[in-house]
């Protein structure tokens, strides 16, 4: 069984505000950082991370080299990866005092996915194969179509929620990894009971993981449903939390670790990822998910 990741790689801007900027307000940052990241990225470093052999699809501009670097660093596979004209895929990311975020992100060479692409892409995967979708790169509808006709298993992060996902087959996808407001965007539903029955009445064959930031996960199937509570650690950096928790939760499941080993250790990794600042590079490797104690 092969596992692809088809998704977005930005260089991050990673800037350090007392608070983030309001409407017509000016602020001074302390600190700026040029991080790698882009949740497609990130959860490819978090897969390498915990112990999979992972693949990389997706588009860098010229100034794109240090992905193919740190790919190489973590052992992700980059076969597939390509760089177009153009630039990178970037993201502004304003880090306030308690850890938390607010991001602008620009598509650049994210949003150069064309169909040959994504054929040529997939020509290299079958049945069985696992393939790990996000929502920052182009052609994410006919992804799922081309993946789903090929009988791969579709693991979709509706993230950032827009009108895209909702011109996806979403039958098609065999797990939903989401949080709270992406839950709340795709079905209207306010509490993550309501989200996650909602979620199950539309997709009854799909394993639900829904993310609650510091107050933990759930996970759903049928008449398994599980609650992990998050380990409580000092924040300094909450970028890429839910990429970290997305990669080893799939990475769990694909060493075929329990549903609640898998959510275990999916949590520790994002708990050390927020003491940490940046993106891909604060995602833990799995000797440090393993000594984590909380
Ligand atoms: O999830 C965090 C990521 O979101 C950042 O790395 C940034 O690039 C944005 O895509």
């Amino acid at each position: 069984m092969k596992v692809l990741n088809f998704g977005s790689l930005n260089l991050d801007y990673n800037y350090t505000v007392s608070h983030i900027v309001r409407e017509g307000e000016t602020t001074s940052a302390s600190q700026v950082q040029v991080n790698l990241g882009g949740k497609g990225f990130n959860q490819s470093v978090a897969l390498a991370k915990a112990g999979i052999s992972i693949y990389h699809a997706g588009l860098v501009g010229e100034e794109g080299i240090d992905f193919y670097d740190t790919c190489q660093d973590v052992g992700i596979k980059t076969d597939f990866l390509k760089t177009v004209i153009g630039r990178c895929g970037h993201s502004i990311i304003q880090v306030d005092g308690s850890g938390q975020n607010s991001i602008i992100l620009y598509g650049g060479a994210n949003r150069k996915n064309t169909k040959e692409y994504v054929d040529e892409v997939l020509s290299n995967f079958s049945f069985g194969d696992v393939i790990l979708l996000q929502n920052e790169i182009s052609e994410v509808p006919y992804i799922i179509e081309q993946a789903f006709k090929k009988g791969m298993t579709i693991v979709l992060n509706p993230s950032p929620y827009d009108e895209v996902i909702e011109q996806c087959d979403l039958g098609k996808v065999s797990m939903f990894i989401l949080n709270e407001i992406e839950g709340q965007q795709i079905t209207g539903m306010t509490t993550p009971s309501t989200i996650v029955t909602a979620l199950e009445a539309s997709f009854p064959n799909a394993k639900i993981v829904l993310t609650l930031g510091e107050k933990g996960a759930i996970y759903h199937l049928g008449d398994d449903e599980l609650y992990q509570p998050a380990f409580v650690v000092d924040v300094v950096d909450t970028t890429a939390a839910g990429d970290t928790f997305t990669g080893y939760f799939v990475a769990g499941l694909i060493k075929q670790y329990t549903v609640r080993d898998s959510l275990i250790k999916a949590s520790k990794a994002a708990a050390i990822a927020v003491t940490k600042q940046g993106a891909a590079k604060s995602i833990p490797f799995m000797s440090e998910v393993e000594l984590f104690e909380n």
